[in-house]
C-alpha cells in the first residue's frame, strides 16, 4: 500500500501545529518562493529519483495555472469514490531549488515551512527524507537542523494531486495542485519558543501562555506598557484597554524576546458573547453578521493570491459595507488574517473539509437529495476521525491568537457524524471564548449557534420563530450570486435586523472563479474535465479581474449602516454600525427637482449605535412642479466616503399642461396606414399590427418592425424557472422563447387604430391575449395603450414589452430612471432615480455566461436617437448591443455576434433577478405574475419630446 492512501499515515515528521508568526529579527527568515526546478509526471509510479532533464516554475503557483495539466472545475469527486485509494494515474510535481544556509551551528535551529502544498508534499533535504504531510491549505513545518549545512543546500518537495487527504478536499472550485502558498525556512536559536496564546479579557486582563522562555512585552503602538521576563505563562493588564472591532480595529502588540529572536503578535482586546435574547454581542454591543464567503481565486494564479491582492479583497469588502467573511472552505493563507485584524473584519475561520461528493456514493438513481448521514460517510467512519480531527487542530492552533476570528467552522458539507462531534467538542474545549459552528451540525451540543444555507424570507422568519431553536442563528451561506444578481440581499439584511436571534449570514460568494484566456472568461467544462459543475464557479458579486457587478453596489446598499424612512415631512434615521456615532459621519440631505439638486444642507447629527432618531425636513419636502419628479436624497459620509445613501419620491406637479390630442394624417392603403406631419413618416403595418418605419427627419430609426415579447435570456439564478418560461427542453413549460404572435385584426377608428392579438409558444395555447389601442398626433407622438390577460394556469412571464431594433448609430442615450448601474425590481436599492446619459456599449456586463441584463427600472424617459420615450408610471428599459436571443445561445462571450444594431426593450415588466439558482424561488411579490396588464406610454420625435437640453 502507497502511503498517501494509508488513513493512518497523515504525515511524519511534521512539527505539532503551533500559532503562527514569523519573528522580525532579520536573520530569522529565508522566503524560498521564486523560481524552482520542476518536474512533472503523470503518473507517480514513474517517479525518477534521478531527474536530468529539468523544467522550472515559479514558486508560490499552481501547475495548472503553469501548463501543466488543464484546470478542473468541480465540486464531486473526479475519480471514484474508492476510499482510501486514489486514482492509478496519480500526477505528481517534483520541485526542487538550492539555498544557502550561513549560520548551521548547535545553537542554531532550522525549520522548513510550507503555508500550502497539495494535496500532499513529501520534504528531502540534501537528498534525505525529512517528512511527510497532507492537508492542503494548512501549514506544515518539520525541523531540517540535522539535515543541513553551512553553503549550499537543496530542498526537494515531491507534491502528489491526489492522496487519501482528496477525500476530505471535495470544496466546490477549481482543483489546482502544487506549492501554492509560500515557502521558506526558519533560523531561530536553540530553546527558542514554540506555541504561544494570547487570551484577553476586555477588563485589560491578558493572559499568555507559551512554550519556553522570553522576554516579553506589551505595545501600545512603540509604547512598552508592560514587560516581564518570562518562563510560559506571563499576565499583563492594560488600564482601560481600547477595545477592538470591525469598526474599529485597534491593536496592540505583544513582543517576544529571546536572544536574538524577536516575535511580534498583534493583539486586540473583544469580547464574544451570546445574549439572553440570542444575540450576538461584541464588546457588549449588539453586531449583526453581514457577511460573504471568500475562496482564494485568480484568474490567472488559481489558488495563488498575493498579499496585496488579499488585501484588495479585504479593502474593497470594507468599502461594500461587508463587515463579515467566512473562509470557505478552508483556512486562507495566515496573512490574510492579520489583515483581517488590521482592516477589520470578523472572521468565521473554516477549516480544511469538504467531503460533498460522497452524496453521490452511489450515483444518482440512488441519491434521495438530502445529506447521506450513514455510517458510509467519512463523519461517521472511524477510520476519518483522526483526518477530521488533526485538520480542526491545525486550523485552530495555528490562527488562535486573531482577533478578527470569532468563530470557528469545522468545515463545510460533509454530512454530520461523530467526527464532527468531536471535532466541535475539542474546538470548544481549547477555545471556549469564541464561538464554534458547523454547517451541517445543528444538532451537535458543541455547536453555538444554529446554522443553515440558502434559506427563504419565510425561513428565516420560521427559524426565528420556532421556539425548538434555542441557539443563535445563522446562514453560513445565502443569496446567490450567480451571474445577474442576486436580489434578494436587501429583504434578506433586513430580515436579520428583524430577529434579535439571528447573526446575520455571509453571502455566497466574493468573486467568481474564471481562468481569463484571450479575454474569454473560461470556466467548467472547458477543460475537458470528466466532471464539472459548469458556470457555478461563476457566482461572486464581483467578477474574477474583481470588477464590481451591479450585485456588488446592492450589497453595498443592503449592507449599509444607515436606516431611513421618511414619514411625512420627517426622516426617521437609524444608525446600524455597533460601535461609530453618527456624530463621526456627515448626512448630505438635498432636494432634487428632475436632474436638478435645488437645495443641500450637510448636518452633524450625534446618534449613538443602534439608535434612532427623526429630522424634521419639511423644507425639503416642498411640492415643486417637475417634469419627471422630485426626490429628498440622503447621502451618508464617513472618511469623506459614501457608506450610506438613500432616496425618497416627494409628491410633484407636472409643470407642461397636457396638449389637446390633435390626430395626424394618414393615408390607409392594402397593407399600411401611413402617418405624415411636418417632420415624420410613420408606416404601420396591419397585418402584424405595429410600426414597421419611424421616419423622422427622413431617417430610419426602426431596423425591424416593433414587436410585444415576454422573452428574456434566462439568468443563472431563472435556472430552475426556465423550465417553465421554455428553453432548451421543448416537452416542458410555456416555450416563450419560440413564440408565435399572432394579430387576429387590426381596425381604425376615429384616428385609433385598434389590434387585437395574442402571444403563444409553440405547441402551447397563447400565454397572453390583449387588445392594443394606438393614436398618433399631428406632432408625431405615438400613444400605446395594450390591455391584455395572461392565461390563468401560466407561470409568472420573465418580462413584457415591446422590443425595438434600431440603428448602431443610435447607441448613445439617455434616460430618467433607476441607474447607474443595472437594476431590478429586486435589486434596486444601490440606484437612485436621475437622469443618466450611457450607451448600449456601456450598458453590456460581461457576464461569463452571456444572459439577460442591463435592465433599468422605473424609467420615465429616455431619449435615443431621433426618439423620445415616455412612460409616468415608469417601465423597465434595457438598450444593448445584443438581442435576447443572442444572449440566450451564447454560452461565452466570445459568441457574442456583432450586429451593427441596437436592441432596446420598453417594457410594462421585467421579473425580478432572486437567487434561484441555488436559493430560494424569486419572491412572490417580484415576479410579474399579474394576470391583468395594462401598460401606456407615448414615443415621440425628440424635437418635441425631450425635455433635456443638450
Ligand atoms: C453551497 C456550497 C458552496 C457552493 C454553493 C454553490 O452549498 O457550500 O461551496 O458549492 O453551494 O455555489
Ligand atoms: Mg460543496
Amino acid at each position: 500500500m502507497r502511503n498517501y492512501e494509508r488513513t493512518d499515515f497523515l504525515s511524519e515528521n511534521r512539527l505539532k501545529q503551533r500559532s503562527y508568526y514569523i519573528p522580525k529579527n532579520s536573520n530569522a527568515i529565508q522566503m524560498l518562493n521564486g523560481i524552482w526546478r520542476f518536474k512533472f509526471y503523470p503518473c507517480d509510479f514513474y517517479l525518477e529519483e534521478d531527474i536530468s532533464n529539468w523544467e522550472s516554475i515559479d514558486v508560490p503557483s499552481c501547475w495548472q495555472s503553469r501548463g501543466y495539466e488543464e484546470p478542473n472545475y468541480t465540486s464531486k469527486y473526479p475519480f471514484a469514490i474508492d476510499w482510501p485509494y486514489v486514482p492509478d494515474e496519480n500526477p505528481c510535481g517534483v520541485y526542487e531549488r538550492d539555498f544557502i544556509i550561513t549560520d548551521a551551528s548547535p545553537e542554531r535551529k532550522h525549520y522548513f515551512v510550507l503555508e500550502g502544498a497539495g494535496t500532499d508534499a513529501t520534504v528531502y533535504i540534501n537528498g534525505t527524507y525529512v517528512g511527510y504531510t497532507q492537508g492542503s491549505h494548512l501549514q506544515a513545518e518539520f525541523d531540517i537542523t540535522d539535515f543541513i549545512h553551512n553553503g549550499k543546500n537543496t530542498v526537494r518537495v515531491v507534491v502528489h494531486k491526489w492522496c487519501f487527504g482528496s477525500y476530505l478536499e471535495d470544496q466546490d472550485h477549481f482543483r489546482y495542485s502544487g506549492l501554492f502558498r509560500d515557502v521558506y525556512v526558519l533560523s531561530r536559536p536553540q530553546g527558542h519558543i514554540v506555541d504561544i496564546f494570547i487570551h484577553t479579557e476586555n477588563t485589560g486582563k491578558l493572559h499568555i501562555e507559551f512554550e519556553g522562555k522570553a522576554k516579553v512585552f506589551l505595545l501600545d503602538g512603540k509604547e512598552i506598557l508592560a514587560q516581564q521576563d518570562s518562563e510560559s505563562e506571563v499576565e499583563f493588564l492594560v488600564k482601560n484597554p481600547v477595545l477592538w472591532n470591525a469598526e474599529k480595529p485597534y491593536l496592540y502588540t505583544v513582543r517576544f524576546e529571546y536572544l536574538d529572536e524577536v516575535i511580534e503578535i498583534k493583539i486586540g482586546f473583544r469580547e464574544i458573547v451570546i445574549s439572553e435574547k440570542n444575540e450576538l454581542l461584541i464588546n457588549g454591543s449588539v453586531v449583526k453578521l453581514l457577511g460573504v464567503n471568500h475562496h482564494d481565486t485568480h484568474w490567472k494564479n488559481g489558488w495563488t493570491m498575493t498579499d496585496e491582492e488579499l488585501k484588495n479583497d479585504l479593502r474593497l469588502m470594507k468599502k461594500l459595507n461587508i463587515n463579515t467573511v467566512r473562509t470557505a472552505h478552508y483556512p486562507p493563507t495566515p496573512k490574510f488574517l492579520d489583515f483581517c485584524d488590521e482592516i477589520g473584519l470578523y472572521v468565521q475561520l473554516e477549516t480544511d473539509i469538504e467531503t460533498h461528493g460522497f452524496l453521490r456514493l452511489y450515483g444518482t438513481a440512488n441519491w434521495n437529495g438530502s445529506w447521506n448521514e450513514t455510517e458510509e460517510w467519512p463523519c461517521s467512519i472511524p477510520e476519518f476521525r483522526e483526518a477530521f480531527l488533526e485538520r480542526t487542530i491545525r486550523a485552530v492552533e495555528r490562527d488562535k491568537n486573531h482577533a478578527s476570528i470569532i468563530m470557528w467552522s469545522i468545515g463545510n458539507e460533509s454530512g454530520y457524524g461523530e467526527n464532527h462531534a468531536i471535532c466541535m467538542e475539542w474546538t470548544k474545549k481549547r477555545d471556549p471564548k469564541r464561538l464554534v459552528m458547523y454547517e451541517n451540525g445543528w444538532r451537535c451540543e458543541y455547536n453555538d449557534i444554529y446554522t443553515r444555507m440558502y434559506p427563504s424570507l419565510k425561513d428565516i422568519d420560521c427559524h426565528a420563530q420556532n421556539p425548538e431553536i434555542k441557539r443563535p442563528i445563522y446562514y453560513c451561506e445565502y443569496s446567490h450570486a450567480m451571474g445577474n444578481g442576486p436580489g434578494d440581499v436587501h429583504d434578506m439584511t433586513e430580515q436579520f435586523y428583524k430577529y434579535p436571534n439571528v447573526l446575520g449570514g455571509c453571502i455566497w460568494e466574493w468573486a467568481d472563479h474564471n481562468v481569463i484566456r484571450n479575454n474569454v472568461c473560461r470556466y467548467g467544462g472547458d477543460f475537458g474535465e470528466l466532471t464539472t459543475e459548469g458556470n457555478f464557479c461563476c457566482d461572486g458579486i464581483v467578477f474574477s479581474d474583481r470588477s464590481l457587478k451591479a450585485a456588488a453596489y446592492e450589497v453595498k446598499a443592503a449592507y449599509q449602516p444607515m436606516k431611513v424612512e421618511l414619514e411625512g415631512n420627517r426622516l426617521l434615521i437609524t444608525n446600524r454600525y455597533s460601535f461609530t456615532d453618527f456624530d463621526e459621519c456627515e448626512l448630505h440631505i438635498s432636494l432634487q427637482r428632475d436632474s436638478s439638486i435645488l437645495k443641500t444642507k450637510i448636518m452633524k447629527i450625534s446618534l449613538a449605535p443602534h439608535e434612532s432618531t427623526s429630522i424634521d425636513v419639511s423644507e425639503f419636502c416642498m411640492e415643486e412642479c417637475a417634469k419627471f419628479g422630485c426626490f429628498v436624497n440622503l447621502l451618508l459620509i464617513k472618511d469623506e466616503v459614501e457608506v450610506a445613501q438613500k432616496q425618497f419620491e416627494i409628491p410633484s406637479v407636472r409643470c407642461e399642461e397636457a396638449e389637446t390630442f390633435m390626430a395626424a394624417e394618414y393615408e390607409e392603403n392594402k397593407h399600411e396606414f401611413i402617418f405624415k406631419g411636418a417632420d415624420f413618416t410613420y408606416v404601420f403595418d396591419k397585418h402584424y399590427g405595429n410600426f414597421t418605419s419611424l421616419l423622422i427627419n427622413g431617417e430610419e430609426q426602426l431596423k425591424e418592425k416593433i414587436f410585444l415579447s415576454s422573452w428574456r435570456a434566462p439568468t443563472d439564478n431563472d435556472r430552475k424557472i426556465k423550465t417553465f418560461w421554455g428553453h432548451e427542453d421543448l416537452r416542458q413549460g410555456e416555450n416563450m422563447n419560440l413564440v408565435f404572435s399572432k394579430v387576429y385584426d387590426v381596425t381604425m377608428d376615429e384616428n385609433e387604430i385598434k389590434v387585437r392579438g395574442s402571444l403563444g409558444g409553440v405547441s402551447r395555447s397563447p400565454y397572453f391575449r390583449y387588445t392594443l389601442k394606438i393614436t398618433v398626433s399631428n406632432k408625431g407622438v405615438i400613444s400605446y395603450l395594450l390591455e391584455g390577460d395572461v392565461r390563468e394556469n401560466c407561470v409568472y412571464l420573465p418580462r413584457l414589452g415591446y422590443e425595438f431594433v434600431l440603428h448602431e448609430t443610435t447607441d448613445d442615450f439617455e434616460y430618467f430612471g433607476q441607474g447607474p448601474f443595472e437594476s431590478y425590481n429586486d435589486m434596486c436599492h444601490h440606484t437612485t432615480m436621475n437622469l443618466f446619459r450611457t450607451s448600449a456599449e456601456k450598458e453590456y456586463v460581461p457576464y461569463p455566461v452571456p444572459q439577460e441584463h442591463g435592465n433599468h427600472t422605473s424609467v420615465r424617459y429616455i431619449k435615443i436617437g431621433k426618439l423620445v420615450f415616455e412612460c409616468p408610471k415608469g417601465a423597465d428599459v434595457s438598450v444593448l448591443p445584443y438581442s435576447s436571443h443572442d444572449l440566450t445561445t451564447a454560452t461565452h462571450t466570445d459568441e457574442l455576434p456583432q450586429r451593427q444594431a441596437t436592441y432596446l426593450r420598453f417594457d410594462y415588466k421585467n421579473s425580478g433577478l432572486g437567487s434561484g439558482s441555488c436559493g430560494p424561488e424569486l419572491e412572490r411579490k417580484y415576479q410579474l405574475c399579474e394576470k391583468h396588464i395594462e401598460f401606456q406610454f407615448q414615443i415621440s420625435p425628440q424635437s418635441i419630446g425631450g425635455v433635456m437640453e443638450d
